[in-house]
């Protein structure tokens, strides 16, 4: 979908959002965590939607770190039953939100349930507007490591010569797969740190750190964040 306001620079085709602060949301407020996780997962539908109008093409969304099982089981299942939800509800809506999906991580260590849903919702690959990436049980450093896996069983099957990797065979490996590396990555909530996400993918991109709360996190610091992306000079290591 095209840009609506033609004044303005087009925005990065990739965008990811490490959703933070959704704890410290509820307890600002004196709520349990998981209320703070439902109303991330409200503000992620709502920046989901306004990519789509904005014309970004991919959007990858942090959701669940392959160290956040370090939490309370309660808050685990808590996050995981929304997670649940959300997919119901996105599986109904598809055709309407011109959304497809792709998840990046270890699936293998969710629910039989949760999976199947995350393999459904892959599946239905209809006209869409907006590649969400969802990093469920995603590491950055788990990515790379299953990625090398894969690349010794295919040289043990012969398929490839240990020479033959390069930074491209070994990015088709990956859970990014042909997917292009984000220009911009956001990072709500204060913290200024990566936290394990795309180490891969983010060697050149543009880091926005940003005070605000991901369950407040509204389209107008969407905005704020892309104008700061469009004020960098990306050099890539030229002059
Ligand atoms: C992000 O919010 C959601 C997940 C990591 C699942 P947090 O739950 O980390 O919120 P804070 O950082 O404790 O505020
Ligand atoms: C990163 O946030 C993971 C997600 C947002 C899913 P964390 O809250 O887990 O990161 P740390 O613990 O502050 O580094
Ligand atoms: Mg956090």
């Amino acid at each position: 979908m095209a840009p609506t306001d033609i004044t303005k620079p087009a925005p990065p085709q990739h965008i990811a959002i490490i959703m933070d602060g959704n704890g410290r949301w509820a307890k600002k407020r004196g709520l349990p965590r998981t209320a703070g996780h439902a109303a991330g997962a409200e503000s992620f539908r709502r920046i989901a939607n306004y990519c789509r109008t904005l014309g970004v093409r991919y959007l990858t969304v942090y959701a669940f770190s392959t160290e956040n099982w370090k939490r309370s089981s309660e808050e685990v299942a808590g996050i995981m039953k929304l997670l649940r939800r959300y997919l119901e509800e996105a599986l109904q809506d598809m055709e309407k939100n011109r959304v497809c999906f792709r998840f990046f991580g270890d699936l293998s260590k969710l629910s039989p349930d949760l999976q199947k849903l995350c393999h459904d919702a892959e599946k239905r690959s209809e006209d869409y507007d907006v590649q969400v990436n969802f990093c469920l049980n995603y590491g950055g450093r788990d990515e790379i490591v299953q990625a090398a896996r894969r690349f010794a069983e295919d040289v043990a099957a012969g398929k490839h010569n240990p020479e033959d990797l390069t930074e491209d065979l070994l990015s088709g490996y990956l859970y990014s797969a042909d997917v292009p590396d984000p220009e911009l990555i956001i990072r709500p909530s204060g913290e200024k740190r990566t936290s394990n996400f795309l180490l891969w993918q983010s060697a050149y991109s543009e880091y926005v750190f940003m005070n605000v709360l991901w369950p407040d996190f509204s389209p107008s610091d969407l905005d704020e964040a892309i104008e700061e992306y469009h004020r960098r000079n990306r050099r890539f290591g030229g002059t």
